[in-house]
């Protein structure tokens, strides 16, 4: 169920501690754009990682790509970008506000009991399916759905709006401003099309085969709003698997299940995650779904599989002149000849990295109640898996000296190599572990005067609060046995 306040509260964490910030913020800020703190860059780069790493090196048949962001612009008239990439909007006459039409029905049925809410959003699907403008503005107006900002109803059309944002190339003026007009690519997906025969040429790939990539995208999105869920400047991790014509769809259910499989990696609960599928198909697909998992705000895409069939390929061969064909030297055995030369299909995961953020921020933000009778006490903590976290391990010497400091240093030292660590050695010990608490860390260690008699140390583990003595010695492989995904 939709909970406003926890994602008020993640929000608010997350500025505090350091994940994300939003952008130009003493300016500000600038509208659904934000910037990654000291512990939301390590977060978000061990996500990252993660994706990378379980796309290209734990499949022999997907190799890695990163395409510059600046295409040329034919890209976009040949992916059909230029043309489709929009969105239903309306505007309100009083305010001037304009809201894309599904965000804006989105809104309202928050409000109202699930049932009504299910039906109108079954009944907003069917007609944007239908490209049913008309349809959409009686829905609109037949409800009453209120602009926030003027609480009227006197709505314009629904009109379509191009999501992508464009700018000019080079220096050379020109009386046309199209000539120089080059877009800030709304999906890495497309460096990726434009590459497959350098790639597949250069690494004498076979059909099926993947290239990953991850990258930034932008779009001009309306009515950005859901904090990092839907920014205009955003990530995206992109694998598009080549297959041969005819077995798309046993590749499709293939992405589907294995990238959930992906998604339960992280420790997530398969109750927190559903697919829905589409309705209404982008341009180029045959078949599509979302993964969708239950945010503060409820169940949310987080990561779309699509079937892009030959659409991409084809069209760039047209427009480009280029074959973009693939020779098939394998025998097909109803006709017992070679396949030959073909455009491939293309089955398509695409994650949101910033979403994927959120995801984790919200399944790992947790207010814990250790109030006793004397003290009302909350600890915020985040449990993200061991693997996933900004920092592995917090290295706390009990005082500042003593010789603490030196021992504290040496573990640094030893551990640093390996893995993320963080020395502190201000404040009592409680209110260390409670800092590392609010921003993930699995394990901190104390060292005392007993470990200058005993080498032994006190290690704290995050969840369950308990606290252990072991040889300083395992420290750093019981961090290290931790660190293996779910
Ligand atoms: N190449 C296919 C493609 O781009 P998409 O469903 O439009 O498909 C894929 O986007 C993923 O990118 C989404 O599932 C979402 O996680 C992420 N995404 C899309 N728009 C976003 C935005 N404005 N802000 C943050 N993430 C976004």
């Amino acid at each position: 169920m939709a909970n406003e306040n926890t994602l008020q509260d993640i929000i608010g964490h997350c500025k505090e501690y350091g994940f994300v910030f939003p952008s130009s913020e003493i300016y500000d800020g600038l509208g659904a754009v934000y910037d990654y703190g000291q512990y939301g860059v390590e977060l978000k780069r061990n996500i990252r990682d993660y994706w990378w790493r379980s796309m290209t090196q734990m499949h022999d048949n997907i190799v890695g790509l990163d395409a510059a962001i600046f295409m040329h612009p034919t890209v976009w008239k040949a992916s059909g970008h230029v043309d489709n990439f929009s969105d239903p909007m309306i505007d309100n006459k009083d305010s001037k506000k304009r809201y894309r039409v599904d965000h804006l029905v989105e809104g309202f049925v928050e409000n109202l009991d699930q049932e009504k809410a299910d039906a109108m959003i079954a009944s907003m699907e069917a007609l944007l399916a239908a490209d049913d403008f008309a349809g959409l503005k009686k829905l609109i107006e037949d409800n009453h759905i209120k602009c926030a900002v003027s609480g009227t109803c006197n709505w314009t059309d629904v009109r379509q709006f191009n999501l992508m944002f464009a700018t000019e190339f080079g220096a050379v003026a020109s009386d046309n401003p199209d000539d120089n007009k080059v877009y800030l690519r709304p999906e890495t997906a497309q460096g990726i099309f434009v590459n497959f025969l350098n790639v597949q040429k250069s690494g004498r790939m076979k059909i099926p085969f993947g290239i990953a990539q991850t990258g930034k995208a932008f779009r001009n999105e309306i009515v950005a709003r859901g904090f990092i869920f839907r920014m205009r400047e955003f990530e995206q991790m992109e694998m598009q698997f080549f297959v041969r014509p005819g077995t798309q769809k046993q590749w499709y259910e293939y992405w589907k299940e294995a990238r959930m499989q992906w998604h339960l990696s992280l420790g997530i609960s398969p109750a927190k995650y559903k697919f829905h599928d589409h309705l209404k198909l982008a341009h180029y697909a045959d078949m599509a779904c979302d993964i969708e998992y239950d945010f503060p705000m409820g169940f949310k895409e987080v990561e779309g599989v699509h079937s892009r069939t030959d659409f991409d390929l084809t069209q760039h061969q047209e427009f480009s002149k280029k074959k973009m064909q693939y020779f098939d030297a394998d025998i097909d055995p109803e006709t017992g000849k070679a396949f030959g030369n073909y455009i491939p299909y293309v089955v398509e995961t695409s994650i949101g990295l910033d979403r994927t953020v959120m995801m984790l921020l919200s399944e790992a933000y947790q207010i814990e109640d250790l109030s006793t009778e004397e003290k009302k006490d909350d600890r915020v903590v985040l449990k993200f898996p061991a693997f996933l976290a900004p920092i592995k391990l917090a290295v706390f010497p009990l005082t500042k000296k003593d010789g603490l400091p030196e021992i504290a240093n040496e573990l640094m030292n030893e551990c640093r190599p390996l893995f993320k660590c963080f020395y502190e050695e201000k404040d009592a010990i409680g209110k260390r572990y409670r800092r590392q608490d609010a921003i993930g860390t699995p394990f901190c260690v104390t060292i005392d005067h007993q470990t200058k008699e005993d080498n032994m140390v006190t290690i704290r583990h995050r969840d369950s609060m308990q606290q252990e003595r072991v040889p300083i010695s395992e420290v750093k492989n019981i961090v290290m046995h931790s660190l293996q995904p779910l």
